[in-house]
């Protein structure tokens, strides 16, 4: 029995630490295509997109990065699927007693963001990694880039796809809320002052993340 137990507990913990490297991921993939929207040209987004998909040390992280995408899949599915088994009439237990809107949606939100995940790395991702013929060239200061921010802006003036990406970061949005205040109460964090500052940092984490990503597509299809 406490081999299950803490064999949970380890899980838990990757998957909490997963998470908050994903929110952190986050930040840098939101910043780099802010460009897209605060600049009159695709150059700055180019430039940023180049040096993180040629930089070793940055490659080197992508490996981690995707690692850490499905280590957090996989351990959040099994622990879900162990819940279900080991406690069919869905009666919660643990210390957050009191289940809020976010929390209760988890799984909901978790697989709009996995399938987003998948169909966002296949628009975006694959097309500039394996399938060449997609994305064009552009040169500045005699240097080749790919022109991916040309591809971004292509897609984004489509309605449905629009659509589609608000959806799918509302969904991203609610996930972190729930997610972001678990990882840390996972690790043991339960205090009475820093609790209720980190729920506070990750709500406003996530709103403002979220918000940041829902820009890109509605100003793209709107203003450029
Ligand atoms: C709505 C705004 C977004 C735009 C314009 C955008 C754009 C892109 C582009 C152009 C790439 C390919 C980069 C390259 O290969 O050099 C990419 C990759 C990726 N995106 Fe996004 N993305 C957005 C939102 C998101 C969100 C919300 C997530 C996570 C939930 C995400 C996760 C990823 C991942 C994991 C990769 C592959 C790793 C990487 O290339 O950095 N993206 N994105």
């Amino acid at each position: 029995m406490s081999n299950v137990f803490t064999f949970s507990i380890g899980k838990k913990l990757v998957m909490a630490l997963m998470g908050l490297f994903l929110c952190a991921f986050l930040v840098v993939h939101l910043g780099i295509n802010l460009a897209l929207i605060f600049s009159s040209t695709t150059e700055a987004f180019n430039k940023a997109a180049h040096f993180m998909g040629t930089n070793p040390v940055v490659k080197a992280m992508e490996i981690g990065l995707f690692g850490g995408i499905f280590l957090h899949i996989l351990y959040a599915a099994i622990l879900t699927l162990k819940n279900w088994i080991a406690r069919p009439v869905g009666y919660k237990i643990g210390n957050n007693q009191q289940t809020s809107f976010f929390s209760k949606y988890m799984v909901h939100t978790a697989v709009i963001v996995a399938i987003f995940l998948v169909l966002h790395l296949f628009d975006f991702y694959v097309k500039a990694k394996f399938q060449h013929g997609f994305v064009n060239d552009v040169v500045y200061d005699g240097k080749t880039y790919h022109d991916l921010g040309t591809l971004v802006l292509e897609r984004f003036k489509i309605g449905w796809v629009v659509v589609v990406y608000v959806i799918a970061l509302l969904g991203l949005g609610f996930h972190l809320i729930h997610g972001f205040q678990s990882a840390f109460q996972t690790m043991g964090l339960n205090h009475p002052v820093y609790t209720p500052i980190i729920k506070a940092v990750g709500y406003i984490y996530s709103v403002a993340v979220t918000l940041g990503f829902i820009a890109i597509p509605v100003a793209v299809y709107f203003f450029k």
